[in-house]
């Protein structure tokens, strides 16, 4: 089936996103700033977020005076959205595939996606699927990383874990549908490009992730991020009955001492390193 790895994996990540929304928000939001600013979402629009996860940008949307549609592949988020924005028509479905353009909300004036349009096996058909859904001159605002040695929430405390591992996961070729996908910038403007979007813009967009709430230096928040991703749940689930547990135990405190080296200013910080794409649906006629 289309995209039946993503499937796969983000079935298995969002239970802990899920639960661990309000940090996923809180790291990310300089990014939903970000995307808000020159997305220009006004009263009236339709607007739709791909990959919503949560759905902290369709509460945006109709804080802005918006309509908001949200599309995900994965239950467990749209369930969340849904229950987060009872204002937003959410959808679990694929945006790869789905008829996005047949929704009661369609055609879309705003497009929006905060790291929600790396995982398509087909990138071109996918935003070709959701140029489809737009009303001419829609504008599309979306953020998604740069390369992972830029990026180290993908890599900050991993090496105490990867140290135990009998064998590493093989790395995903580059462009593999994954967090990483649109890294490469000429990437995105062939996509975007052959799918028919124009006035395609794509600007560097760093930013701090901080970990923890006032009073709480974030090492356990990491820590508990870390072990949320794929990777991390991948390691977990194979050293946790192979340490025992208090093997397990003494290497979470190992864990935690390698985390704890990145606290400055009474936090664990670290940079993030993005793309702000822009783009318009131009004329479809
Ligand atoms: C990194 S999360 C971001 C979630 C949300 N946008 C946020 O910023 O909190 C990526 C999201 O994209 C969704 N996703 C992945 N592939 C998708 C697809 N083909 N169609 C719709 N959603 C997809 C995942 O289920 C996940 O919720």
């Amino acid at each position: 089936m289309v995209n039946e790895a993503m499937r796969q994996v983000w079935a298995e990540t969002a239970p802990s996103w899920v639960e661990h929304e309000q940090v996923f928000d809180r790291v990310g939001s300089a990014a939903a700033d970000a995307i808000l600013a020159v997305a220009g979402i006004g009263p009236g629009d339709s607007v739709l977020d791909v990959g919503c996860g949560t759905g902290a940008l369709l509460a945006a949307a109709i804080d802005a005076g918006a309509s908001a549609t949200g599309v995900d592949i994965s239950a467990a988020m749209t369930e969340a959205a849904a229950a987060r924005v009872p204002a937003a028509d959410v959808l679990f479905a694929d945006a790869q595939t789905e008829d996005l353009a047949s929704l009661s909300t369609a055609p879309f004036d705003r497009v929006v996606s905060r790291h929600g349009v790396m995982f398509f096996d087909d990138p071109v058909g996918a935003f070709a699927n959701i140029r489809r859904a737009c009303s001419d001159g829609a504008r599309l605002a979306f953020v998604c990383w740069r390369t992972l040695a830029e990026n180290p929430t993908f890599t900050l405390g991993a090496p105490v874990l990867m140290a135990r591992m009998p064998e590493l996961p093989p790395m995903p070729p580059p462009g593999a549908p994954g967090p990483m996908s649109l890294a490469e910038p000429e990437r995105v403007r062939g996509v975007l490009g052959d799918s028919g979007w124009a006035d395609v813009t794509v600007e560097p967009l760093d930013y701090e992730f901080v970990y923890g709430a006032e009073g709480d230096d974030g090492v356990d928040e990491r820590v508990t991020m870390l072990l949320g991703t794929p990777m991390g749940q991948a390691m977990a689930s194979t050293l946790e009955p192979a340490l025992g547990p208090d093997g397990w135990a003494a290497l979470l405190d190992e864990l935690r001492a390698e985390v704890r080296k990145h606290v400055v200013d009474g936090h664990v910080r670290h940079p993030a390193a993005c793309w702000l794409v822009t783009a318009s649906s131009g004329s479809r006629a």
